[in-house]
């Protein structure tokens, strides 16, 4: 592609956050400490987790940079920058969550494959871009069509990276024209981040954002995109991101039994205390988040601090000055919601969170029930052990 490259190593890596707690070097993979996330509803660009599968793209030229639409269509375009900032911009608050969010912790149940994460693989910004429903009319694609005239179905986006585990091609992911053309699905082409200008590790100069969808559909340093019959044959897409069931091993695995994860199930996490903890005993704020995938909203998300025999609800916000309602028309529904609770601890506390979301779907109790062999989607309860400040003689309070 003119105009932008995919380097073949990582010297030419961005400067990063060193705060960022690094999972994997090369490629880049880093997640911010968990106590930084619910310091502000929208993420600061430098604590926003980081996951590639390859060295970050570099754009040489940008006015030699161009999206090329292609495929099942009648009238395939090109389209530059220019192109694509003349459209009408939308601003659209969106949490982005990796499918491996929580992996470690499935993987103390039983070894699973992929990069580790705690429970920060996830980042909520407001993405600027035009949207793609609007970029797809352009080729004479109406709103809100299922098939094209000539038979295409999904929308398929193909980046420039150059990724192992395409044995050096790039990366690709592809939605269901369906949801592509839905205005309401708000999915854009984003080239903005929180106001700025998308910097290289997050998809600069144009990425994919499909809200309330695993982070994986999300393709960064776009370079094409193919309305195509079924959905992308890619490994990300066909070999990875899948679900499968606790019984389910490298042995016995048939990728093509399962469908290419979306939506994300929901989920909670406490961001103020470790996985293991010394508090004192009395008042401590418990704070974190909560977020289903769909756009579907956060109906309620409860705290034990007796390991789940009894609950009280938490506070939940979004934005200053504006009560959080599920589903409510001032609320953003592809964002996250931050909870809070001022609860008294007692010694040896077993603090626990799960959330119900606006379909009252909940969290499944216990992370062996729902293990797979990737190690995605670990929506368990998040349990914090609490030791007794008094033996370890250390306080956080
Ligand atoms: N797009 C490209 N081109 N290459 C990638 O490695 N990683 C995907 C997605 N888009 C990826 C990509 C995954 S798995 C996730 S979770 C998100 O980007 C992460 O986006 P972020 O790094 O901006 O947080």
């Amino acid at each position: 592609m003119p105009g932008l490259t995919a380097p073949s190593d990582y010297a030419e890596e961005p400067p990063r956050h060193p705060a960022l707690k690094i999972n994997s070097k090369e490629p880049f993979n880093a997640e911010p400490h968990r106590s930084a996330l619910v310091t502000s509803y929208i993420t600061p660009v430098d604590f926003f987790y980081k996951r590639n599968h390859g060295p970050i793209p570099k754009v040489e030229d940008l006015s030699r940079y161009s999206v090329h639409i292609s495929g099942l269509v009648n009238k395939p375009i090109q389209l530059s920058m220019a192109d694509i900032w003349a459209l009408p911009k939308y601003n659209v608050t969106a949490t982005l969550q990796c499918a491996g969010n929580r992996r470690t912790a499935m993987s103390k149940v039983r070894k699973v494959r992929g990069v580790g994460w705690d429970i920060s693989a996830l980042g909520n910004a407001t993405w600027g871009g035009a949207k793609l429903s609007d970029v797809l009319e352009l080729v004479g694609i109406a709103k809100l069509s299922s098939v094209t005239s000539l038979g295409g179905k999904h929308v398929e986006f193909v980046s420039v990276d150059k990724c192992k585990e395409e044995k050096g091609g790039p990366y690709t992911a592809s939605i269901p024209l369906k949801q592509a053309t839905d205005p309401d699905a708000d999915v854009l082409l984003a080239y903005e981040m929180n106001g700025e200008v998308l910097n290289r590790d997050h998809g600069y100069p144009l990425r994919v954002v499909v809200p309330g969808v695993i982070g994986a559909r999300s393709v960064k340093w776009l370079d094409s995109i193919n309305i195509i019959e079924e959905e992308c044959q890619g490994f990300f897409t066909q070999k990875d991101y899948k679900m499968f069931p606790p019984t389910v091993d490298w042995d016995n695995i048939d990728w093509s039994t399962r469908r290419p994860q979306m939506d994300f199930p929901v989920q909670s996490a406490i961001c103020t205390l470790e996985d293991v903890d010394v508090i004192k005993e009395g008042k401590a704020r418990i704070a974190g988040y909560a977020l289903s995938g769909g756009g579907r909203g956060i109906e309620r998300v409860d705290i034990s601090v007796d390991g789940g025999k009894t609950w009280v609800e938490a506070r939940r916000y979004q934005k200053d000055n504006v009560p959080y309602v599920s589903d409510g028309p001032q609320s953003d529904k592809w964002a996250w919601v931050l909870f809070e609770a001022t609860l008294d601890i007692p010694a040896n506390a077993e603090i626990v969170a799960k959330a119900v979301d606006s379909a009252a779907n909940v969290q499944p109790e216990n992370v062996e029930d729902i293990w797979n062999l990737r190690g995605i989607l670990n929506t368990s309860w998040h349990r914090i052990k609490i030791q007794n400040s008094s033996c370890v003689g250390r306080s956080k309070l």
